[in-house]
């Protein structure tokens, strides 16, 4: 609250000082304040939130181009009433710039309208509406990764792994026995990865089956539940854990630290991200691989669009997808990868 209040008054004061300046002889210069609030679906996803904290800090170095910049952060704990609240709040307060993570990616309309009201455009990231939503407005944009390519690396990774070690099959029965954990049900991260991984292991002559599945919405304490229930329905059948993101892996390698399973017992698991705590479990082994969800270079391309959009400068130098639309690629990590990845943080 008090927090929300100095940033008020700080924006109130900035737009007093704009009108100040138009006042003036000179001609009143292009916007070069950003006001840029971020509304996410829940402060409780960790990519997320070092998603929006990449951003932020992109935000903040345009400070040095001259460009005035506060950002206004809000979680909307799952639920997509509080987050059209929160938008509504944040174009009140004066934002001229709105980037907004679909609680529902198919109920962008009533924001969508918020903002076509006043003007603001918006950033859609990470959880993408449906095209037909997109096209509402031409000041509506997206940024993110194509999830089919995610689902496809970790199933290469999967498939390099099992033809390097035939151990990996441990009943020997020339099938390799997997679980998936699933992320959110209808988020397409979700769905997509989940069939790609399947697809690729197929597709490059893995016999694989199927022992269950679980949802556990992207979340650690979720997947270490689903995962003590696959356990307990497969005893020590499962060879390989697909799991849709690094929070579900590191959930299901805890399912089995808390059974005390040894490290010869355990199955295979992956993961996509690349969060801190995933690339960690890389590099100590933990988990085989996973896949890395660029959010320095998706922030980069939210704050780059923000400042675009916000001071009209710079437009004309972003390359867009079907116009509204920037992808970034996903990458594959192993052991190295995350030492490198690692290291490069903490420098
Ligand atoms: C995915 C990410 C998940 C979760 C989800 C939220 O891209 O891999 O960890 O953050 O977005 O929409
Ligand atoms: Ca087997």
């Amino acid at each position: 609250m008090e927090m929300k209040k100095v940033l008020a008054a700080g924006i109130v004061a900035c737009m007093g000082a704009q009108l100040f300046c138009s006042c003036g002889k000179e001609r009143p210069k292009e916007e070069r304040q950003v006001y840029m609030g971020v509304a996410y679906y829940d402060q409780s996803d960790t990519f997320i939130n070092a998603l929006v904290a990449c951003l932020k800090e992109e935000i903040q170095e345009y400070e040095e181009e001259g460009v005035e910049t506060v950002t206004l952060m809000r979680g909307a704990a799952g639920s997509q009433r509080t987050q059209n609240d929160q938008v509504k709040e944040l174009i009140d307060m004066g934002c001229n710039i709105l980037c907004v993570n679909l609680v529902d990616r198919s109920d962008p309309s009533e924001i969508i309208d918020l903002a076509r009201e006043k003007d603001v455009p918006i950033i859609f990231f990470n959880r993408e509406p449906v095209a037909e939503d997109l096209r509402q407005w031409d000041r509506l944009y997206y940024v993110g990764a194509i999830a089919a390519q995610s689902g496809v690396m970790q199933g290469e990774m999967a498939v390099e792994l099992i033809e390097a070690d035939p151990g990996i099959d441990r009943n020997k029965d020339g099938k390799i026995q997997y679980v998936v954990l699933e992320g959110e049900a209808g988020h397409q991260d979700a769905i997509i990865r989940t069939e790609n991984v399947v697809d690729t292991l197929k597709r490059n002559g893995i016999e694989i089956e199927k022992l269950s599945n679980g949802i556990a919405n992207w979340n650690r304490a979720q997947a270490q539940n689903q995962m003590l229930q696959m356990i307990s329905q497969n005893q020590n059948k499962i060879e390989l854990v697909l799991a849709n993101n690094d929070d579900m892996a590191l959930g299901a390698i805890d399912a089995y630290a808390k059974l005390n399973y040894t490290e010869s017992a355990l199955p295979v698991f992956l993961g996509i991200d690349g969060t801190d705590a995933g690339l960690e479990a890389v590099r100590d082994q933990k988990l085989a691989g996973t896949v890395y969800n660029d959010k320095e270079g998706q922030a980069e391309a939210m704050a780059e669009l923000a400042i675009a959009l916000t001071t009209g400068e710079g437009m004309d130098r972003i390359e867009f997808e079907n116009e509204q639309y920037i992808y970034l690629p996903y990458f594959k990590v192993t052991q190295r990868g995350a030492e490198n990845l690692l290291k490069r943080k903490n420098r």
